[in-house]
This record gives structure tokens, sequence and C-alpha cells, in this order.
């Protein structure tokens, strides 16, 4: 998805540049970032499984990077390979486009896994005055809540994902995030929250882009609640690795309409 919206982006900028998928696997993840320095690179996007495996191979990491614990950025700049995450950031801005600030916000997140460890570690960082973390596995949401120190203010905790807990949650939720799997393709079918315990008040906010509008988000716009998609976060991110690597801001909006374009079309030639 990222080379199509991407290079829509640089086309319309006017730069000579390019982004192109590079299939890398673990054992050659060293040998790839000092091919890509040599080669003049002027950086790369990193994706699952080398978020966190890729950091010992750089120069250094920004705080962004240092408060995710993951890199999805590497900048080449004057020799040195400098990490960078930008996955909060689009998460934040894709809230903030629907009008919701993290920081005074109560949030519960779905999912401790690499996506919702991250985001929980981001919007502590950014505010939310309270974070509730659930996952099926309940320790692996504790070891999460237990590496992040909230400030005084800060309320965070980590839950089982029953439907007991959402229930007694969910009507003192301000912005419920999923960033589980449930609800993706192949289980576009499913939800991790059953629709009678979502209401107007909330706003829902999916991180998954595949299917756009997913169970989740469909049900929670049925009972009047405000829905965030995933593209947002797709878009904002290739925003902030077009700013570092080339020092232009590209059209988000652009970026929005050609991932959309391109969802649908996937979705029509398979
Ligand atoms: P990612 O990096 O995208 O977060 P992941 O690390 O594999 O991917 O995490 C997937 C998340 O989806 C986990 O929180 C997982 O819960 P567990 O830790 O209990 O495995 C959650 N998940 C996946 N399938 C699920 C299901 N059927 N019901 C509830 N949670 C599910």
């Amino acid at each position: 998805m990222t080379p199509a919206i991407q290079n829509a982006a640089l086309r319309e900028l006017g730069l000579n540049m390019v982004n192109v998928a590079l299939h890398v696997t673990a054992d050659n993840l060293e040998s790839a970032v000092e091919g890509a320095r040599s080669l003049g690179f002027l950086g790369l996007m990193v994706t699952i499984p080398h978020k966190v495996a890729v950091i010992r191979h750089l120069d250094m990491i920004d705080e962004s990077a240092e408060i995710m614990g993951t890199v999805n950025l590497v900048q080449f700049s004057h020799g040195k390979a400098i990490g960078y995450n930008s996955d909060g950031y689009a998460a934040r801005r894709s809230l903030e486009e629907s009008g919701i600030e993290v920081a005074g916000s109560r949030m519960a997140i779905l999912g401790a896994g690499g996506a919702g460890k991250c985001l929980a570690r981001r919007f502590a960082a950014d505010g939310a005055i309270s974070i509730t973390l659930l996952n099926r596995t309940v320790d692996r949401a504790l070891s999460v809540v237990r590496e992040i120190k909230p400030t005084d203010q800060q309320r965070i905790s980590a839950q089982p994902l029953t439907e007991e807990v959402l229930a007694a949650l969910l009507p003192e939720t301000d912005v419920l995030v999923n960033a589980t799997s449930v609800g993706m393709v192949p289980y576009a079918d499913e939800t991790p929250v059953p629709k009678r315990l979502l209401h107007q008040g909330l706003v829902v906010y999916d991180i998954v882009y595949n299917p756009l509008e997913t169970r989740l988000l469909r049900e929670a716009r049925e009972v009047g609640a405000v829905a965030v998609d995933g593209v947002g976060m797709l878009a904002y991110t290739n925003e902030r690795a077009v700013q570092i690597c080339t020092g232009s801001t590209p059209s988000v909006e652009l970026m929005r309409q050609v991932c959309v374009e391109e969802l649908h079309r996937r979705s029509l030639h398979g």
C-alpha cells in the first residue's frame, strides 16, 4: 500500500524520488540496512517483524522511537542511521482529525501485541488521563502496563478482554481503540466488542485498514458513535516519512484518497 500512496505524493511534490517495497528476511536485516546506507537511500520504512530488531543496527534513535520502543522509519543523514517511530503520531493525528484530543481522554485500548503496546505508551506520553489496556491474555497487558510510568494524574491499568469488563468500562470511556487483529481480513465478520456495549458518546478507532470499514466501525456508526478508520494511520505515517527523509511536506489528503482507491481496487480484484 505504501508505494502506491507515497509515490503519488512524491510525484505531486515534483520530487525525483521513489518508494519501493523490498522483502527483507531477519537473517539479512543488518546487511539490508548497511546496503541501503551505502547505496545512498534517503531512508527505510520498517515493518513487522523488524521494528525492534532493526534498532541494534542504527546509530541512534529519536524520542518518538524511545517512547514506543520500536522503529518504523530509518533516516540516513550525514552517514548516520537514525531511527524514528511515527505510528503514535499517526494515531494521534487520526484522532485529532475527528476532533479528539488524546490529552485528557479516558481511553480503552484492546490488544497488547506490538500495536497495542506502542499506542498505550504513546497515548500515556501524550497525556491521556486514563488508559485501560485489555487483552485476551491479561498477563501480556500487565507486562506492558508495568513498563509505563504514569504521572500523578494518570491511571493506567490492565484488564482481561471480556464482555463483563467491557460492560463496566465503556460507559466511563471516551475513546475505544482496537489494536487486536479481530475484524481484520480474513476475520472481517468478527468484532472484539458486541454492538450492545457501544454507545453514542464513544469515539471508536480501529487501526486496521483492511477492510476499511470493520464490523466494529460499522456498528459504532449505527449506534451514533464517532468512527475513525485506519487510513489516517497509513497517510500520516507516510507524511512523516516524506517530511523526515526529504524535508518536503506531502499532501495527506491525496495519500488518503489514493489509499481508499487502492483498497477499493484490491477488494474488487482480489
Ligand atoms: P500486532 O503487532 O498487530 O499488535 P500481535 O502482536 O500478534 O500483532 O498481537 C495481536 C493482538 O490481537 C494481541 O493482543 C492478541 O491477543 P493475545 O495477546 O491474547 O494473543 C489479539 N488477538 C488476536 N486474536 C484474538 C482473538 N480472537 N480474540 C481476542 N484477541 C485477539
